[in-house]
């Protein structure tokens, strides 16, 4: 047991009291190393807005959940007349839901930037490479958690995109119909299906949540912020100190500086909240003012926005596209083997390899390739630190040209967005395979383009203007 420590004499009842609670449990101790004494680069810029924005929107979701809780009934005979009792006759149940709904796109819409901002300033690079995968390991819950929400208010939408996306699930091979009869609980979308996806929602998967996002932070300050510069600041320490040259303690700076983030988001929350919430049916789908009706499928059936890019990568997948897939990997073979430099026996591990690929992806559906793809799309993120070969962290100092193709990559991931929304069309498929191809190529090919062309000099100390 460690020294119990004595209040300096004449210390006022609050520090006894800290005293106290210090020899009992190190609150002190966790004030100073996640926000008095915890050193943030001076050069943070709007893009590390995010990160405490997502946070408070957790918090944000939690809440108005438990709320909802409190008066939603998970039974698919009342779900749906549930809300619309909340919406009309609990009292602020209409500001409860709004927020809790245009919490779920704000969410998304907040972490998007934040990876987006981790891409662009290499922050998943060592030793940050498990602050990114527990951040990846985030989205995937938080994907999770938005589908099994959105079945809850039992509405047409809720009803038949379930359907959709859990038959997905029966593609694939040998397990997958026992695997979607197991996730729905039943042979249709029901009454089981809504109550384990409630449990799942209300308590599973934000459970699993909080622990990532604390074990995300918690790596985090093991290692320390990167910045928009991708120096290192632990590099250039005060000798007397040991603080870094460039560094400034998050609490004061950064808690009030994130003050400002927090302003201009409850802002535009809130005009969406109370002019907009349903967002012209990006946020809330019109379809979903009906309750569901199993004998009535919707014309058209999209998932919500956050999800389309992957939707469309999904479809992209057909017959055609399976080839191209095909002759890419049997390409991808030739080149390794004739350049790659490699011994006999790898040689012929890869030309099998690709052989065993070129075979399943032939003899499976195109439709089980869809689902792989739409799956891989978002796991091809985990391994990103490793795929990044590139001497420098920043794109302050990698060729100009890398900033054309984040903008090519991002622009591509909202026509893929875009056409998941539309109806498929011949044009539509043919530009998300184009942009499912692109999508890929760029993470896969990354080890190879991270190296190409002239670097710039990365500066010894972070650049910082005051205003
Ligand atoms: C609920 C969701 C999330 C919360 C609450 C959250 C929270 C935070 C916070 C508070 C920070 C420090 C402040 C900042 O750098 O902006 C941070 C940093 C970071 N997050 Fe997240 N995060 C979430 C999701 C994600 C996801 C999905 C990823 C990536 C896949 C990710 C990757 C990162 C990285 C790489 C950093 C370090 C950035 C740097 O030092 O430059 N986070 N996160």
């Amino acid at each position: 047991m460690a020294e119990f420590k004595q209040a300096p004499a004449g210390a006022s009842k609050g520090t006894q009291l800290l005293t106290w609670v210090d020899n009992r449990f190190p609150a002190s101790k966790l004030y100073k190393e996640h926000l008095s004494e915890y050193y943030a680069p001076k050069n943070f810029n709007f893009w590390y807005f995010f990160g405490s924005l997502a946070l408070l929107v957790l918090v944000i979701q939690i809440v108005t959940g438990i709320f909802l809780v409190m008066h939603y009934k998970p039974d698919a005979a009342k779900a749906f007349e549930s809300v619309e009792y909340i919406m009309r006759d609990v009292p602020w149940g209409w500001l409860v839901r709004y927020m809790h709904s245009t919490g779920a796109s704000a969410f998304f819409i907040v972490v998007y930037l934040h990876m987006f901002r981790g891409m662009i300033y290499g922050s998943y690079r060592k030793p940050r490479e498990l602050v990114w995968i527990f951040g990846c390991a985030i989205f995937l819950c938080l994907m999770a958690e938005a589908f099994m929400g959105y079945l809850l208010p039992w509405g047409q939408m809720s009803y038949w995109g379930a359907q959709v996306i859990i038959n997905l699930f029966a593609a694939i091979p040998f397990i997958g119909p026992d695997l979607s009869l197991l996730i729905r609980g039943d042979y249709v979308v029901g009454d089981a299906t809504l109550n384990r996806f409630f449990s799942f929602h209300v308590i599973a998967v934000p459970l699993v949540l909080l622990g990532l996002v604390v074990a995300h932070i918690i790596a985090l300050h093991e290692v320390g912020s990167n910045n928009p510069d991708g120096i290192e600041i632990k590099a250039k320490k005060d000798p007397k100190t040991g603080i870094p040259l460039d560094g400034i303690p998050f609490h004061p700076y950064y808690s009030v500086h994130d003050i400002m983030g927090v302003s201009v988001f409850l802002l535009l929350f809130s005009a969406v909240i109370f002019f907009a919430p349903e967002m012209g049916g990006y946020f809330l789908e019109y379809n979903n003012f009906i309750p569901a009706d199993p004998l009535s499928t919707p014309l058209h059936i999209a998932p919500v926005w956050y999800f389309t890019p992957y939707y469309s990568m999904l479809r992209a997948v057909t017959d055609p596209l399976v080839n191209v897939f095909a002759v890419l990997v049997a390409l991808g073979a030739v080149l390794a083997v004739l350049k790659g430099g490699f011994s006999t026996v790898v040689k012929v591990a890869v030309l099998g390899a690709a052989l065993v690929v070129i075979f399943l992806l032939k003899t499976f559906d195109a439709k089980f390739w869809g689902v792989v793809i739409m799956g891989l799309g978002v796991m091809i993120m985990f391994p990103l630190p490793w795929l990044d070969r590139s001497p420098v962290r920043s794109i302050r100092y990698k060729p100009t040209w890398n900033k054309y193709l984040y903008a090519v990559f991002v622009i591509n991931f909202f026509v893929l967005g875009y056409l998941g929304i539309k109806p498929p069309s011949d044009i539509g498929t043919l530009v998300s395979q184009a942009g499912t191809l692109f999508y890929f190529g760029f993470f896969m090919l990354m080890p190879w383009w991270s190296t190409l062309g002239e670097f710039k000099a990365v500066p010894d100390r972070v650049t910082f203007h005051p205003h």
